[in-house]
Order: C-alpha cells, then structure tokens, then sequence
C-alpha cells in the first residue's frame, strides 16, 4: 500500500505518532491538521478527527479526496462489551454498526441504515490479520480480539444502556468514530480497519477508568501500528 490514512479522534490517540513523523507538513481542511510525511519510512497522513460520527466522516472524506489514501486505520479507545475483554486488550474490528440509528418506526431492524446495501461495514481482512499477528508479538502482555465494534453519538457509561447494546448488536466494544470511518471507507471503496484498546467497561465506572486507563490503554495501539506499518 501507497498511503495510509490513520485517523484518532482525540490528541491523546495520535500524538505519539504524530511525533515520530519525518518530513512533516501540515496542511488545514475543515478544522483538522492533516500531517502529511512519513512513519517509518511510509507515506501516511495522520490526522485527529475530532469526536462523533460526523468529525470521522468528513475526515475520512478528505482524506479520500485530498491525499488519495488506499487504506483507512482508526486507532483509539474503546469501551468493553464484553466481560471477558478488560481494560488494556485491544480489538480488532472484524465489522462496525451504527448502534444509535434507529428507522424501526419504519419496520427497520435496529441498527439499519434505510436504503442502503449494507449497514454492517465489513474490515479488510489483510490489514485486520496483519494487525492481529503483529499485536501478539508487541504486545505481550494484553489480549487482541477480533469481533464487531459498535459506534454511536454516546458516551456509554451506563449498565443497563451496555446491555442493550450487547443484547440488540453483540458487540465487542463501543466508541464513537469507527463506523462511520468504515462507511465512508465502504462508499469510496478502499480498505479499513479500526484498532481500539479498552479505556473503561462502558457501565457506571466508565467516566471515572476512562481517565485513569486511557494513556496506557493508548500505549499499545501506539506499539501496535508502528508494528503494522513497515509491513503495509
Ligand atoms: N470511548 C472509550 N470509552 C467509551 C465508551 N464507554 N463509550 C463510547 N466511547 C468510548
């Protein structure tokens, strides 16, 4: 692959990175920075979306549009669905929903985009076995999940909302970016993959571990796309 676009919501998800850079410029769209240069030797823009569904799909779209990426990585935290994935793990997503679209009142299933092929967007499997690989040899000490990654407009730090996201969409886990990413992704027809490490348990201590966790959690998504990305 040519470039890469990697995209974090938030400075704390791509700082490191952006500071590895060489032969950096940085060029302003849409209120993001877009740095432009090179991450161990490969071309990639990488750039902070800023939070929510609508940030990431104007980003992904510049980023298609402007610098002509061939892949999208989504790097972050991400909240647990699952008892087994503590804080630290990261997960890998194998597919991404829109949690928080609802048409039922026009027969639609929860979760549906009215009108289109598909409201499940599907990761490239290349980049999410590469990821996968590479995260078990950098990051010992924690574990990798592959599974569904949910996205909505929502902060979930709630037992009984956690709930009805496992319940209604068997999650793995739950940010607020990544799908929207993939759709974007999806509709220009390029490859995606989003690598979240778990920050909080997404119930009513999330607030609270989100802040405690979220640097170390971000620790091994950073060690796992320096990892990725000389073998892109
Ligand atoms: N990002 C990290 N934790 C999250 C949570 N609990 N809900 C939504 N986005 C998150």
């Amino acid at each position: 692959m040519r470039k890469i676009g990697i995209i974090g919501a938030m400075d704390e998800e791509v700082s490191r990175l952006k500071e590895m850079m060489k032969n950096v410029s940085v060029i302003e769209k849409a209120g993001m920075d877009f740095y432009i240069g090179q991450l161990k030797e490969k071309e990639v823009v990488i750039v902070k979306s800023g939070i929510g569904k609508v940030n990431a799909g104007i980003c992904t779209q510049i980023l298609i549009d402007q610098y002509q990426i061939e892949a999208v990585i989504n790097t972050g935290v991400a909240g647990s669905l699952k008892n087994e994935i503590n804080i630290g793990d990261i997960v890998l997503s194998t597919d991404t929903l829109y949690h928080d679209m609802d048409a039922t009142g026009f027969g639609y299933k929860l979760g549906v985009i009215p009108r289109m092929e598909t409201s499940i967007f599907q990761a490239d499997t290349i980049l999410l076995e590469l990821a996968k690989k590479v995260c078990k040899e950098v990051n010992k000490d924690i574990q990798v999940f592959c599974g569904r990654v949910l996205s909505g407009d929502q902060f979930i730090s709630n037992q009984n909302v956690k709930e009805r996201l496992i319940k209604n969409f068997s999650g793995y886990c739950t940010e607020m970016e990544g799908a929207a990413i993939a759709h974007t992704a999806y509709l220009n027809k390029i490859p995606f993959l989003i690598i979240r490490a778990i920050s909080d348990k997404a119930d009513s201590s999330a607030t609270m571990d989100y802040g405690i966790f979220e640097e170390k959690a971000i620790e091994h998504t950073v060690n796992l796309l320096l990892g990725m990305i000389e073998k892109l």
